[in-house]
């Protein structure tokens, strides 16, 4: 059975939006608008399962949907909108909770790198969390799923989460709908050069918006000399670029620099290992500088004159969220009458 072709992609609100959102994420979002019917959430309620002052997740809620806009999303092609304003996700993520096995999410690990050695502690909606996202993709029976390698777990979580209620209910799918399926398998939408962008600082660990460094990150409103310090600052090490990709082997720094080149260049990584080999770092630096400012000069730009509005902000999350629930609500109610709810 075939669903319709339909992406859901979400941003967590929790600090000002980096290079590795931006080169993974967001300016990939933009490909598929012509493509495919989109939505494109602030997921406010997965922010919250690490703790969140209120004043920064409003603040960072209309940050982010400013970032989406200044990406080049368009908020009539796509919808674009906040999590807890469509009441769905949390209603499908309690289904789901009853559906996934506490098997399956104590090998997510992501939950073991944030909960760290501290897990007791950690929030229960920590551990939870890839349910509430597979509830997120699902409840609009999404498709595809646009995210950078890092997320590849939780989706693999959400299609086994489809799959088990599918099969669960089968009888009932069957008899209701004729369906063979009531949920599609979504996939993800991974492609092209730098999925992962590393920190500056250490090119063993993610580039994060949540990292105590400043300067292991591109920040997506950074102003030209803030990116060129932070390049010049870039950790590297002694020897010249390698003139073959096999060359980076040991070298993370070196590989995501360049990596990064290939992103903002929109260029394959081989094109940028030939055209700077045998160069030293100093020249290569000067180079991605010049790259990395004119790339995120319109965007970050951009970002600043919509932050500056965020009665806006706040009008295009409303709308995008009463276009969303309006797909959402069906799909939810045929969910509830499937597991055996009254009233639905
Ligand atoms: P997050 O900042 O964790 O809410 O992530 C939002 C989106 O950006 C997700 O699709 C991530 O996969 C992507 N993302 C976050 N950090 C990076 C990074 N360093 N490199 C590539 N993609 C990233
Ligand atoms: N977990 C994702 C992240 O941290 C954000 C997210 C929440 C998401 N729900 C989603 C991404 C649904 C894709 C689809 O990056």
């Amino acid at each position: 059975m075939s669903f319709q072709e339909r992406v859901f992609s979400g941003v967590q609100p929790t600090g000002a939006l980096t290079l590795g959102n931006y080169l993974g994420a967001l300016s990939r979002f933009a490909d598929y608008q012509d493509k495919y019917e989109c939505l494109y959430c602030v997921v406010d309620m997965h922010a919250i399962t690490l703790w969140q002052d209120p004043k920064e997740l409003h603040e960072n809620t209309l940050g982010v949907t400013a970032a989406y806009l200044a990406s080049g999303l368009d908020p009539a092609k796509n919808i674009i909108f906040n999590q807890s304003q469509v009441a769905a996700h949390a209603e499908m993520a309690w289904v789901f909770n009853c559906v996934t096995r506490i098997g399956w999410l104590n090998r997510m690990t992501q939950f073991k790198e944030k909960a760290g050695k501290h897990r007791e502690n950690a929030s229960a909606g920590l551990y939870v969390y890839p349910s509430l996202m597979a509830a997120d993709i699902l409840v609009y029976k999404a498709t595809h799923v646009p995210v950078g390698d890092d997320q590849k777990q939780h989706l693999e979580l959400a299609r086994d989460i489809a799959q088990k209620f599918n099969h669960d209910f089968a009888d009932i799918i069957r008899e209701r709908t004729n369906l063979e399926d009531f949920f599609p398998q979504p996939e993800p939408l991974i492609e092209g050069p730098a999925m992962r962008v590393m920190s500056l600082r250490d090119g063993s660990k993610k580039m994060s918006k949540s990292d105590p460094s400043d300067n292991s990150r591109i920040n997506m409103d950074d102003d030209a000399d803030t990116i060129a310090q932070k390049i010049r600052k870039a950790k590297t090490d002694p020897e010249p670029l390698p003139d073959e990709e096999a060359g980076f082997e040991g070298r993370p720094e070196a590989e995501n620099l360049v990596g990064i080149y290939a992103a903002l260049a929109q260029e394959p990584k081989l094109a940028v290992v030939d055209r700077f080999a045998g160069a030293q770092f100093s020249e290569f630096k000067k180079d991605l500088t010049e790259l990395a400012v004119t790339t995120l000069a319109p965007v970050s730009d951009e970002l600043r004159r919509l932050k500056a509005d965020p009665g806006h902000l706040e009008s295009v999350l409303k709308a995008g969220s009463e276009r969303a629930e309006a797909i959402a609500e069906p799909i939810m109610k045929e969910t509830k009458a499937i597991v055996g709810f009254v009233g639905a």
